[in-house]
């Protein structure tokens, strides 16, 4: 079957569906399952506010969907568990998205602030990746990030603590939480400590503040790369300026379209953000929270806006440059998804 790329066409979807994947931004907490939610309460004698499973992820405010973050995550206690939830989300990204390698955040105080150890949480994760990968192929490391409503010595403890329970798995230090109330400077500790052992670092950022989140970021964070970035628009001469070094920025298109109300994905600031030559790569977020996944964030913002199958592949080997993989894996892994790519232009694109 051949098609012109015209459009969010059925078989143009499903072309964007099975491109191979990179995947930067994607918090575990946000990918619980629904049936697993209502499982795990069960398993632990925990009381949801509904076991009806297409029933969990109905919110209507950001608050209610706060509250059910909190709420989903109280259902993951022991180490087993931390492993399903992390299996079960790579399984998911394999199979609506051909998703192929993920650096997946979690945010550590989550759970250790309800008496999980760090261990249980580090190692269950890994587990569950682990296994994922021998299941279905598709590799995962982990970035911990800060709870920005943590005050700074919470978050400088939880670097040591993670550095503590350290893994080769665990390569990377995130920001993530409501950024308005709780600027990046405040973190500058945390960061320094991380940097200082050979963590790489991100963070969300110009995601609901300013631009100028974004200087402090790259110059008094180290930060390699950015989450979110929509408000650098603000500032063209911080747009230049991240242009002209590449920074990348992990972008996602429903997750934000929902929280900042820009329902329209072909108006949406990510599609100003490609117009103005900053480099983004797509991502699901908080997927099945969202009720979404990688692919249909592929399928929708690449159907909607009628890209071309070229600028599709400049996005997806956007995602692949900016993995933090040695330069061999990652020329490897760049080899292979040409590959994969011209063999779906060859089936789908006229
Ligand atoms: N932004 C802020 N906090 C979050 C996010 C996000 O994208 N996802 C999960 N927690
Ligand atoms: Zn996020």
């Amino acid at each position: 079957m051949t098609i012109s790329p015209t459009g969010a066409t059925p078989e143009y979807e499903q072309y964007l569906r099975r491109l191979p994947k990179v995947e930067l931004h994607c918090h575990v907490e946000g990918t619980l399952r629904p049936g697993t939610v209502v499982e795990l309460a069960a398993k632990h004698g925990i009381a949801l506010p509904t076991t009806q499973v297409d029933e969990v992820y109905r919110y209507s405010t950001i608050y209610e969907f706060l509250e059910i973050y909190r709420t989903v995550n109280s259902t993951v206690i022991d180490r087993e568990d931390f492993a399903r939830i992390a299996y079960e989300t790579l399984q998911d990204g394999v199979e609506l998205g051909n998703l192929k390698y993920r650096e997946m955040f979690f945010n550590p105080t989550l759970h250790t602030a309800r008496g999980i150890p760090m261990a249980t949480v580090i190692d269950g994760l890994i587990e569950g990746a682990k296994a994922a990968e021998t299941d279905f192929g598709v590799r995962c490391a982990f970035i911990a990030d800060v709870y920005r409503q943590d005050p700074p010595p919470v978050a400088r403890q939880m670097v040591e603590e993670v550095l503590a329970h350290r893994r080769p798995e665990l390569i990377g230090l995130g920001m993530d939480a409501a950024e308005a109330p709780d600027p990046p400077e405040k973190f500058v500790e945390a960061y320094r400590v991380a940097k200082a052992a050979g963590l790489r670092l991100t963070s969300h950022c110009a995601e609901d503040g300013p631009a100028a989140n974004v200087t402090t970021c790259l110059d008094l964070l180290g930060c390699e790369r950015l989450d979110h970035g929509y408000h650098i628009l603000e500032d063209p001469a911080v747009v230049a300026r991240c242009r002209d070094e590449g920074v990348t920025f992990t972008v996602c298109p429903t997750s934000t379209a929902v929280v900042y109300g820009w329902p329209d994905l072909t108006t949406h600031p990510i599609t100003k953000m490609i117009d103005a030559g900053l480099r983004v790569m797509l991502n699901s977020d908080d997927p099945t929270m969202f009720h979404t996944d990688i692919g249909t964030e592929y399928a929708k913002f690449c159907g909607q806006n009628n890209f071309r199958p070229e600028l599709v592949r400049q996005l997806v080997v956007q995602g692949v440059e900016a993995a933090w993989l040695d330069d061999i894996d990652k020329a490897a892994m760049r080899r292979a998804f040409e590959t994969e790519i011209d063999e779906l232009d060859r089936e789908y694109v006229s």
